[in-house]
């Protein structure tokens, strides 16, 4: 088991009331599986994915990865959770605007310290995201498709076991969606952990196992 998620719960406040973003969830992930999560505006599936990337502590269950509680790490193992065991493809854009395509997907392997030459594995991931003759622009010279394409080739520079894709589709034509959706495919297949979010069900055969969120809960 790569991933288990187990009774995880968050609560925030809206106008002094509490509720659940997330309540008693329940989520495993093996080595090489593809998993959609699926669910209306709002429903928790971003607030889950801080969770299981360590940006948000839940305030009960706990998140497994590898059989240890991502809670008992220290700070130093959980910066090294986050920048080198998983990749966590944002949602929306978040590529660094001032920085070419190549700085960007760089920038996790030189904040984690590492010594040798990574330009060739960069543009290995380029290849394959079909991006390499845009190493060396900046964001605003590529399209909303390209640049989820960096994103995701960024979050893969560290060789992490799980890949989190908040809706890599969203914003997209179907040529492009398709193009993340095989890709991502790809990668799961090469042994890798994938969940991703999506509002789409056009896209939702791609993966191994589809779970519907809706006010926090899986929808039974
Ligand atoms: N920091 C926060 N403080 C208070 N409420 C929040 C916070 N972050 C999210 N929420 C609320 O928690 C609920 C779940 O939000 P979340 O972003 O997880 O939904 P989502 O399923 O990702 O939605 P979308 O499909 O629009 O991205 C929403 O009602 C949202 O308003
Ligand atoms: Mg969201």
């Amino acid at each position: 088991m790569l991933l288990a998620v187990q009774n995880v719960s968050k609560r925030y406040k809206h106008k002094d009331m509490d509720f659940f973003a997330v309540k008693d969830m329940n989520l495993t992930v093996d080595n090489g599986e593809f998993i959609a999560i699926c669910g209306p505006s709002g429903s928790g599936k971003s607030t889950l994915f801080h969770m299981i990337s360590g940006l948000l502590k839940p305030d009960s269950g706990c998140i497994n990865f590898q059989n240890q509680d991502i809670a008992n790490k220290n700070e130093l193992e959980m910066a090294q959770y986050r920048n080198a065991e998983i990749g966590y493809v944002l949602q929306g854009q978040s590529v660094l605007k001032n920085f070419t395509v190549m700085e960007n997907i760089c920038m996790p392997f030189y904040m984690s310290n590492h010594a040798n030459d990574i330009h060739n594995r960069a543009l290995e991931l380029l290849k394959k995201v079909g991006m390499e003759q845009y190493a060396n622009s900046y964001p605003d010279q590529l399209s909303g498709g390209e640049m989820r394409r960096v994103a995701i080739a960024r979050a893969l520079i560290n060789n992490p076991k799980l890949i989190i894709a908040d809706e890599p589709t969203s914003n997209l034509d179907k040529e492009n969606a398709i193009y993340i959706m095989e890709f991502l495919k790809q990668i799961s297949e090469a042994g890798i952990g994938v969940i991703i979010s999506s509002h789409d069900d056009l896209y939702q055969d791609y993966a191994d196992r589809v779970i519907t969120m809706n006010r926090g809960q899986i929808n039974e």
